[in-house]
């Protein structure tokens, strides 16, 4: 790649991108930018190597391995694109995810790993990388809403709280670890077991609880980078892509297809004068807490 390609030509990253909705937003991509250059994030080579296959192998598609709840791997990724794909990103999409089955301190803590840590670990290694006028998307949930809903006012109020930091966000969710480890119910430190029947299979509390903490880190890393990356323009934004059947939810049946839920992503990545922060579904402002 010559160095003039690499300054013109973008590049778009999206987190496990091997199938789901990730895969649908690889697809939409490929075809929008026969020129630019797609990252296929997946967490495992062969999987990665599929979906490629599958997509038809357009030369515009690599498969790029990383799985987001792995420091290192994070790192390794970022190597790679600094090595071979011109050490610059474009657009970030931060997709992967996964609902727990279980409700014990390890589903908590792999939920957060990917859901919530993952996306915080990703943003601060590669925002670097972001040029002008880049785009991160973050992808939440409605979940957070319902989360937002179902917790204590304390929390409400510090989840809201303006001046909060990064670090205090992580603080917020302490006592849920420590309740789950102690085995007390979580309703004691504030989070109230949600029942939302439509997503009755997986382990509501940790779920919705990672995304609404995704869909708050994305408003304060919105408010930081203004200051941090002032000058580069950078838009970053929190995208529900509705209910969608996916391997997530056991292909729930009564949902949208991934592609709808692909379109909602890449509304916030085509957008002009994107509200910086914000949470979306089908380009529509979502409210943090759920009216349901
Ligand atoms: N489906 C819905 O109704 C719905 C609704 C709201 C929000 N979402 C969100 O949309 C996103 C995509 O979900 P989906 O429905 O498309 O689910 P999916 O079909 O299960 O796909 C999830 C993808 O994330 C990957 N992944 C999981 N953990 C990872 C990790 N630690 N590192 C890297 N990749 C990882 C999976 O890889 P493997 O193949 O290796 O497991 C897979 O590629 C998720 O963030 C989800 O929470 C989905």
């Amino acid at each position: 790649m010559s160095s003039q390609q690499q300054s013109h030509q973008r590049v778009f990253l999206i987190t496990g991108a091997n199938k789901g909705i990730g895969f649908e937003v690889v697809k939409k991509l490929a075809a929008n930018h026969p020129t630019d250059l797609i990252l296929l994030g997946s967490r495992d080579q062969k999987r990665g190597e599929e979906a490629l296959a599958q997509l038809g192998s357009p030369l515009n598609v690599k498969v790029l391995l990383i799985d987001t709840s792995s420091k290192e791997s994070i790192e390794q990724a970022k190597q790679e694109i600094q090595k071979k794909y011109g050490d610059h990103l474009d657009v970030l999409i931060n997709n992967a995810g996964i609902a727990p089955i279980k409700s014990d301190l390890k589903a908590l803590k792999d939920t957060f790993n990917t859901n919530f840590y993952g996306v915080k670990q990703m943003n601060d290694a590669m925002s670097p990388l972001l040029r002008d006028n880049g785009r991160i998307v973050n992808v939440s949930s409605e979940a957070a809403a319902l989360s937002m809903k179902h917790c204590s006012q304390d929390l409400k109020t510090k989840f809201l709280n303006p001046n909060l930091t990064e670090t205090e966000l992580e603080e917020l969710f302490a006592p849920l670890f420590k309740a789950v480890e102690e085995g007390k119910d979580p309703k004691t430190v504030g989070f109230d077991p949600i029942k939302y029947s439509a997503l009755e299979n997986f382990y509501l509390l940790y779920y919705c609880a990672s995304k609404l903490g995704v869909t708050i880190l994305t408003r304060l890393e919105a408010r930081d980078w203004n200051k941090k990356y002032s000058t580069k323009n950078i838009t970053i934004s929190a995208v529900c892509p509705g209910f969608c059947t996916t391997d997530l939810n056991n292909k729930a049946q009564g949902t949208r297809s991934p592609e709808l839920g692909a379109d909602s992503i890449l509304y916030a990545v085509y957008t002009e004068n994107l509200e910086n922060g914000q949470f979306w579904r089908d380009g529509s402002r979502l409210p943090l807490e759920s009216e349901e």
